[in-house]
């Protein structure tokens, strides 16, 4: 199989690389990425000499690029590439249309001119919108997007859906809850507190910091996707997570713990504008149909990732430099009063 990953340099996809060339060593796997600040080939320097292993840096929205790789010859695309980051979305939506829309359409001309013979979606429970206290998404929950970033991510699932009822491309999109693991970019709720407990930093709590989240360690992501390039059902959605709900407060006592540090480095600050309060997935459609099963539950997936974190103090501080601390003083240095 000719695999193509868009996104491949991020967190998911630099994961779902690493898991795909370990369970399928005779795939060929092209890596398009336009290596944006959440792009970060270090990742993927284990498999970078693999003969079956090639990386492209393109944006997924300059069309004369994609149509080249494309015309290389590619069997499945799953698309990863996005600006992910809900809080830059609220700073600066544009770009976010341009990746997560207009990109998406890009590689589903491309994919519908080359006769692709599976496009996977990745996209994210967050177009669901906001929960109460109770019930679950299921793939039936109407989308309901509340922020840019989610939005974005909306209108490209809903891109992919027409190009299978208008033009018949066998797609499938994923619909995944919150990730957490190695290689996530330390602008996100679990690295983001982890290094900054491990820096003795205020730690920024959004609001009362009762919000929940469904948390999945990436590999189990990255099995269920590999589940459905193969098995999905063409045109379906699957919703992906392992009812693992938490607050947010409860995840940054969590890591404190963990790490041995006092609760007096949490500050509560003003909370994130459309804040949604809560997440939750109901996995069964995956589960019975495809036969998917989490492999991590989040107490043992907490302590791995923590102590990723800090064996990998490099990966992130050579991250934490330039243009990533702009983007803290932007997003964090009035809430907290004072520079980052
Ligand atoms: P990430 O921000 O870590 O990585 C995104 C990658 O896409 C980066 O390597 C970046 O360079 C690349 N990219 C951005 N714009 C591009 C463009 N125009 N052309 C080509 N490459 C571009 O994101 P992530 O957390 O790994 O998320 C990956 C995907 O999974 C996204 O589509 C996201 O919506 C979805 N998702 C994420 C989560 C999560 O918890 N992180 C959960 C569910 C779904
Ligand atoms: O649900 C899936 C989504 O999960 C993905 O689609 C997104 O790409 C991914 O970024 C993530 O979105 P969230 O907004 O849920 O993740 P984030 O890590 O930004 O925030 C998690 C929760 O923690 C959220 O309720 C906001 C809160 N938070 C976050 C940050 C960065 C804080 O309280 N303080 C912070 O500094």
């Amino acid at each position: 199989m000719r695999l193509l990953v868009t996104g491949g340099a991020g967190f998911i996809g630099s994961n779902f690389i690493l898991y795909m060339m370990q369970q399928h060593p005779d795939y060929k796997i092209t890596n398009m990425d336009a290596l944006t600040y959440a792009g970060n080939l270090e990742n993927l320097e284990s498999v970078e000499k693999e003969a079956n292993y090639t990386f492209i840096q393109t944006d997924i929205a300059d069309k004369q690029a994609v149509d080249q790789i494309f015309q290389q010859g590619i069997d499945v695309v799953v698309n990863f590439a996005a600006e992910s980051h809900v809080d830059r979305s609220i700073l600066e939506p544009e770009v976010f249309v341009n990746t997560n829309v207009l990109g998406t359409q890009v590689l589903l001309d491309a994919s519908k001119k080359y006769g692709v013979t599976k496009f996977v979606q990745v996209s994210t429970d967050e177009v669901y919108g906001s929960l109460g206290e109770t019930g679950l998404f299921s793939e039936s929950t109407p989308l309901a997007p509340n922020s840019p970033y989610s939005a974005s991510k909306a209108g490209g699932d809903l891109l992919v859906r027409a190009y299978h009822e208008t033009f018949g491309l066998p797609v499938n999109i994923t619909r995944c809850s919150n990730n957490y693991g190695p290689y996530q970019f330390p602008e996100k709720l679990i690295p983001l507190m982890i290094s900054r407990v491990l820096n003795d930093e205020p730690l920024p709590v959004y609001g009362d910091g009762m919000n929940i989240r469904d948390w999945l360690y990436v590999e189990d992501h990255c099995s269920a996707i590999d589940l459905v390039i193969h098995q999905g059902r063409v045109g379906d959605v699957y919703n992906i997570g392992g009812n693992n709900e938490r607050t947010n407060i409860h995840i940054v006592k969590t890591i404190l713990e963990e790490l041995g540090k006092p609760e007096t480095l949490i500050q509560f600050v003003e909370d994130r504008p459309g804040h949604d309060r809560r997440y939750g997935i109901d996995p069964t459609k995956i589960m019975k149909e495809l036969g998917w099963k989490p492999k991590h539950n989040f107490e043992s997936g907490i302590k791995e990732t923590i102590t990723w974190y800090l064996s990998n103090e490099e990966w992130w501080t050579r991250i934490q430099s330039g243009e990533y601390r702009e983007y803290l003083t932007k997003q964090y240095g009035s809430r907290l009063g004072k520079e980052q």
